[in-house]
């Protein structure tokens, strides 16, 4: 028999050297429910670590070596058309996950063309080259951000969106969830799903991979865990004169763990009879909001250490309070969030412990 050998059925990962993306990659190879399913990750390396010398990023090794499953990584850009369309030409790729996208904030405030032209380009290019190549199963990360401030609590999906957006980063985050809706109303066999983010922290239970941003944390649990662990001397509390609990800002702080699971559920909706596809958006939180003295306090008790902290006037575009309204996923996915806010510090005491500078064996911040 001289046919062609079959490619093996393939699951892309975009920004799957990343935070979330790779958790869940490591939530699919312990579940182990979808091993028919070759994972290749493509990541241009912008916001996650790779050893000088080495083939595949530091979390991707050690996925691999926690789960004797193989994970094929290719650098690449999403923007680059060519590199994608070739990737899609080699390999039989069935879904896409689509972490990929640039993230901070702030940044997005000071650099707003890099910023849109970075997170439209990438989806752009990639909803074209999986279209060319007649892929139309996508999940995305999207983000409780594309509500801007909120009209009402919880949030639900049906709270509008595009409305009073605080930041240039939220609104790529909405833009690219426009272009979705557009391609999926242009082509019925198109199903995208927006899984909307709110507040995600935490570390797999195991310690060995967690967040590990560059530089100095934009957020507010890496920043705490790298205090607690003397990296950082203080942390800045953002305000203490909101309508909350305690004054200090309410978020709805969703463990990593259980984010990886629900999108583990999502790529088992694209096969239910029932599910109609087209863009569906389906809000990943847990519901609760805890305050970030909460967090704090919870973070302390874990570590055993006081986490100094200084107040300070309220960080230009944050809102009060956030929450979601989760009985969608529940409903759709069969997916709610299990672990608790001792779990999320236990989990990141646990990996910024082992791990003081993240994936790296030495302190970033001694390098000129
Ligand atoms: P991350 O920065 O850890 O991961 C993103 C990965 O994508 C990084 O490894 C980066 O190198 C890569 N990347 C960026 N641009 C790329 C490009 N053009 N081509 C190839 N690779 C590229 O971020 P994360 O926290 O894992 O977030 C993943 C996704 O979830 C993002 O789309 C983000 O907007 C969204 N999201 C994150 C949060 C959060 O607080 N972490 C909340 C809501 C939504
Ligand atoms: C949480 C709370 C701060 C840092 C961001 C994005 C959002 C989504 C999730 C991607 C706030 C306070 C923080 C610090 C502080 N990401 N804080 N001191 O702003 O809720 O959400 O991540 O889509 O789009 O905006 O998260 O962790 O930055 O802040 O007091 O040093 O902690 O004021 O109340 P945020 P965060």
């Amino acid at each position: 028999d001289d046919s062609e050998p079959v490619p093996r059925r393939a699951i892309l990962v975009t920004g799957g050297a990343g935070y979330v993306g790779s958790h869940t990659i490591m939530n699919l190879l312990e579940r182990g429910e979808h091993d028919d399913l070759d994972i290749i990750v493509v990541d241009n390396l912008s916001n996650s670590y790779m050893e000088e010398g080495e083939q595949k990023p530091a979390v991707l090794k050690i996925i691999e070596e926690m789960t004797h499953k193989q994970v094929h990584f290719f650098k690449i850009d999403i923007r680059d058309k060519e590199d994608l369309n070739s990737l899609f030409n080699e390999n039989n790729i069935e879904f896409v996950y689509h972490f990929a996208a640039l993230k901070a904030v702030g940044q997005s405030v000071v650099k707003p063309l890099e910023y849109h032209r970075a997170n439209l380009t990438a989806t752009i290019t990639l909803l074209e080259v999986m279209r060319d190549h007649g892929v139309n199963k996508l999940i995305y990360s999207s983000s409780c951000t594309v509500y801007g401030e909120p009209a009402y609590l919880p949030l639900d999906e049906e709270h509008p969106t595009g409305r009073n957006l605080t930041s240039p980063y939220g609104k790529t985050k909405y833009f690219c969830e426009e272009i979705m809706k557009d391609v999926c109303a242009s082509d019925p066999k198109w199903s995208v799903i927006s899984l909307r983010y709110f507040n995600p922290v935490g570390a797999h239970r195991s310690g060995k991979i967690g967040e590990d941003p560059e530089g100095i944390p934009n957020n507010l649990m890496p920043y705490i865990s790298q205090v607690a662990v003397g990296r950082l001397n203080r942390l800045l509390v953002y305000g203490d004169d909101y309508d909350t609990i305690d004054g200090t800002g309410v978020r709805d702080f969703i463990h990593v763990e259980d984010l990886a699971d629900g999108h583990v559920c999502a790529l088992k909706l694209f096969s239910s009879p029932t599910f109609e596809g087209g863009f569906t958006p389906i809000n990943l939180g847990t519901g609760t909001g805890y305050s970030v003295m909460q967090l704090i306090t919870m973070f302390e008790r874990v570590c055993g250490r006081k986490i100094p902290t200084s107040v300070v006037g309220r960080r230009e575009g944050d809102i009060g309070t956030n929450y979601a309204e989760v009985n969608l996923a529940k409903k759709l996915l069969g997916w709610y969030a299990v672990r608790t806010l001792y779990t999320i510090c236990d989990d990141t005491w646990r990996w910024q412990s082992a791990n003081p500078y993240g994936f790296r064996k030495t302190n970033p911040d001694d390098e000129d």
